[in-house]
């Protein structure tokens, strides 16, 4: 049987990218799952602290996004929805993995090079200076690779820039397969599922993906965007000049970022898609792109509203899938200790 494993932060309303690039795969994994395949959908408050945030916000997020992933289609009686810091075995077999992580691993990873850049305005790696960012920036990576190999997951859907991640994670399961390989390698070397809509790119800036942390708010759309929010922060999406619609993501990466998103919401194909609009101009595109995006977030911001008004049944929600993911995480984590030694 599979077991699925993913994560998102709480930090605030998921935008397109995380919903097509994650939420609309977990959903669909849910609904092709086995009866004997197990999913956990983790939201991970302990990520969500390698950058500074208001605690009051910190903790409102971490109950919305429970509504949220129920909003978006996930079945509480069939998926573990649970908090990453109800379960203290992600930050145990952190501990464990760090201690076989070499630093140069972690030197590599595409999300701290970006940080280091960010953080210093530069461009050339070789000058920029780590002296200042946070130890848990670094090793957030680690943490990511408990959180998947506390559940022996098989399968991780991801949008692209969480690919890295998985390698690594990959990379540590195979090392301590390898250093404790008695009586059988307790790791699975765990898959990772990616979406059509794998990069979902910003509307301002289609060279960047879209995300949370970017400055300008018109450069994403919320799950829970009005109509009138929709059909303004598409009308205002950066596109090209050239005639006539192609899906051309190198040449034209703002169309294609279009055609992705309509193409996410009605599931036809991209290109068929660039066939069919080939004579049309972008506000005809843009236009239909707005009525699939209301169309298809519709149901999901009404759900929302509604189960943000029952806070009792979402702590419910979130009990008993703690209980659930600290019941299989002990089974791992008892392995873990007795094969290191520590038990
Ligand atoms: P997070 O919270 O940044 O994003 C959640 C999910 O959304 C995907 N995503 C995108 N997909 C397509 N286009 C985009 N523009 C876009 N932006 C975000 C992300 O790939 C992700 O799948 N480190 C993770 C959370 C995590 C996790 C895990 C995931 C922690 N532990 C274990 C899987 C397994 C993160 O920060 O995701």
């Amino acid at each position: 049987p599979r077991l699925v494993f993913s994560g998102i932060q709480p930090t605030g309303i998921p935008h397109l990218g995380n919903y097509f690039g994650a939420l609309v795969n977990w959903v669909k994994l849910q609904s092709t799952a086995a009866p004997a395949d197990k999913l956990f959908f983790s939201i991970v408050g302990w990520h969500a602290l390698t950058l500074p945030q208001d605690p009051k916000l910190l903790s409102e997020s971490r109950t919305t996004m429970v509504a949220l992933i129920l909003a978006s289609g996930i079945d509480s009686q069939r998926s573990i929805i649970f908090h990453q810091d109800q379960v203290q075995n992600h930050t145990e077999l952190a501990w464990i993995l760090s201690c076989m992580t070499p630093i140069g691993k972690l030197k590599r990873m595409t999300t701290w090079k970006t940080r280091l850049a960010v953080s210093r305005n530069a461009n050339d790696e070789s000058e920029v200076d780590d002296s200042l960012l946070n130890a848990g920036l670094f090793t957030y990576p680690i943490l990511q690779a408990a959180d998947i190999l506390a559940y022996r997951a098989t399968h991780v859907p991801v949008g692209e820039d969480q690919q890295q991640h998985l390698e690594l994670t990959r990379d540590l399961a195979e090392t301590f397969n390898r250093t404790y390989p008695n009586p059988t390698p307790l790791f699975q070397l765990p898959e990772l599922i990616l979406t059509p809509s794998k990069r979902v790119l910003s509307l301002r800036d289609p060279s960047s993906k879209m995300s949370k942390s970017a400055i300008d708010p018109n450069s994403r759309i919320l799950l829970t965007d009005s109509y009138e929010t929709i059909v303004k922060r598409i009308r205002s999406a950066v596109t090209d000049s050239i005639a006539g619609i192609t899906f051309d993501p190198v040449e034209r990466p703002g169309t294609s970022n279009l055609l992705t998103i309509l193409s996410a919401c009605t599931g036809e194909a991209p290109a068929a898609l660039a066939e069919r609009y080939a004579g049309s101009n972008h506000g005809t595109l843009k236009k239909d792109v707005v009525e699939a995006v209301e169309e298809t977030l519709r149901k999901p911001r009404t759900e929302f509203a509604r189960l943000c008004e029952d806070k009792t049944f979402l702590a419910q929600v979130a009990r008993d899938g703690a209980e659930k993911a600290q019941e299989h995480s002990d089974r791992t984590l008892k392995q873990v200790r007795k094969r290191v030694g520590l038990s």
